[in-house]
């Protein structure tokens, strides 16, 4: 079987709700999933939730709930999401299932075996809410001789640990990770994200501690039960137990293609991760991507502001493929972004219901119009030769941009097309000839529609309803008379039917 593309989300924490944060990392996932299956890509994405650890058993128990029970239920709030927002993924994993757990007892217990983990003690800090360690140089006493989180979105109070531990030996792989990133100098990406993790792993590497004494909610340490294994260890390793069969990893679906993660926890995906592969001799996954952080309204997301803001507030209001558009509009993949109210209508007004809106409803409206409704069809179809670009040159940046996870400079490009379109239908002003010049009016609004159908396939994988309904629209029948994701992709029509009039795709909102 040929390899499939094989992307993945980071496993959300079952702690809290969903947020806007990762809806950001998994409609984006969903972006690319779709992109390489419209392509004729067999896919395979993967996300779940990560459900053991410090963090979870402490909200349960304040929650007065068992572990599990919370877990289950905020799990399912996840899910939710993604059927919501249209995320169609492949397989969703839970630490707490049985076929991880086995994984990640059998993997312990043979990097033991072999030595790469060893039993010692620990002394040092634990951010419970970072579920990260931190050293008494990284953390020092502030005036008040406090030790806070040094991760400056959190800074809060460490907790002090100091127990028998096991440690991974993370300082033997310095020179083979380093090895890894100049030998394929696409895994670290973006680029401009590299150097830090060059310079942190430059600067040489501290064994980590991977068991905890004090956390019983997590996965037993194989033959040691007082210890369970650490909670990162633990949900790292969800990438290959989810791909795994009876006989090991599945060769179809391993290596990853690419893990997409925020940019807090890039380290873990940049430097332990492949490190914990090495030790295990598996093979490195291809690309670990790191985007950027939302604010809300200029401000942090934090509970303390109580400014969480749940994807279907905005959906509520703006629709499902508005907020797939702007998530991935705002800014370019990699760099932060705000959110705010005002900068969605915004881009909502001018470039969904004005740019796009607006030019699929004038052009459906002049084809019923002017044409009796009539659609062309592959035996009638016009050049498209009105537009600067070839459509299927169009076609290949698009795939560049999106193969690099340029989202934003994808729909830039889409809508530099769209902005075309509407000059076009501006110049010609088909209204003006429809009684003089019939043929001509024909060949304009033809051309439109053929060029419409381009740009539905082109946002199809952003805004899976809306291209869908302009494909009603424009007679891109794909039942029951199926056209193949590439036909439809190519503008393709099953030449049936009239053009279907329809309500405006996005209302303007004041
Ligand atoms: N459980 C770990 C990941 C383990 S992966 C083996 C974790 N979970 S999390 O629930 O905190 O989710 C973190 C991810 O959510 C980030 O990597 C990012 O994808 C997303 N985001 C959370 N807040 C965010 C923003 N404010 N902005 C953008 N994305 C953010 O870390």
């Amino acid at each position: 079987m040929s390899k499939k593309y094989y992307l993945t989300t980071p496993l959300y924490y079952v702690n809290a709700a969903p947020h806007i944060g990762h809806a950001y990392t998994t409609v984006a996932a969903d972006v690319l999933a779709r992109f390489m299956r419209q392509r004729g890509k067999a896919v395979h994405f993967l996300t779940g939730t990560d459900e053991h650890g410090a963090k979870i058993e402490k909200v349960a128990q304040e929650a007065g709930a068992s572990p599990q029970a919370y877990a289950d239920e905020i799990s399912a709030q996840f899910r939710e999401l993604w059927s919501h927002l249209d995320v169609h993924y492949d397989d969703f994993i839970r630490t707490t299932e049985e076929r991880h757990i086995d994984v990640v007892q059998r993997v312990f217990k043979a990097l033991f075996d072999k030595g790469d983990i060893y039993k010692g003690s620990y002394e040092g800090f634990y951010c419970v809410s970072d579920e990260t360690y931190w050293t008494k140089t990284e953390a020092p006493e502030d005036a008040k001789g406090r030790r806070l989180c040094p991760n400056p979105e959190c800074r809060r109070p460490l907790e002090t640990v100091q127990e028998d531990s096991y440690f991974f030996r993370l300082s033997r792989y310095q020179g083979k990770l380093l090895a890894l990133y100049r030998d394929n100098p696409g895994f670290l990406m973006p680029s401009s994200r590299a150097p830090e993790i060059l310079r942190f792993v430059e600067a040489g590497l501290q064994d980590i501690s991977v068991s905890r004494t004090k956390v019983k909610w997590g996965i037993p340490v194989p033959g040691d039960e007082g210890h369970t294994i650490y909670v990162w260890f633990d949900a790292l390793l969800n990438y290959v137990s989810a791909v795994s069969g009876d006989s090991g990893l599945l060769p179809e679906l391993w290596p990853a293609d690419v893990h997409i993660v925020g940019k807090e926890i890039y380290r873990f995906h940049a430097v332990i991760w492949p490190a914990m592969l090495m030790a295990l001799g598996v093979q490195a996954p291809r690309r670990v991507f790191a985007h950027g952080w939302w604010t809300i309204e200029g401000e942090k997301m934090s509970k303390s502001r109580g400014n969480f803001i749940h994807p279907s507030q905005i959906t509520k209001e703006f629709g499902i493929d508005a907020f797939r558009y702007f998530l991935l509009r705002e800014m370019p993949f990699g760099n932060d972004g705000d959110f705010s109210r005002e900068s969605m209508r915004k881009r909502y007004n001018a470039e969904l219901a004005n740019d796009l809106g607006n030019l699929v409803n004038r052009t459906v409206d002049m084809v019923d119009r002017f044409l009796g409704g009539e659609l062309p069809t592959k035996e009638n179809s016009v050049p498209l030769s009105f537009l600067k670009t070839d459509p299927n040159q169009i076609d290949e940046v698009l795939a560049n941009s999106i193969e690099a996870l340029g989202f934003s400079s994808a729909l830039a490009t889409i809508w530099s097309v769209i902005g075309e379109l509407n000059a076009y239908i501006n110049a010609e002003a088909p209204w003006k000839i429809a009684k003089t010049d019939p043929e001509r009016t024909r060949q304009v609004l033809f051309g439109l529609v053929q060029a419409l159908r381009r740009v539905a396939g082109w946002i199809e994988p952003f805004m899976p309803q809306t291209a869908a309904k302009i494909q009603s629209q424009l007679g891109v029948r794909r039942f029951p008379a199926p056209l193949s994701a590439e036909e439809v992709l190519a503008g393709a029509s099953t030449g049936t039917g009239k053009i279907q009039k329809a309500p405006p795709l996005f209302p303007r909102k004041p």
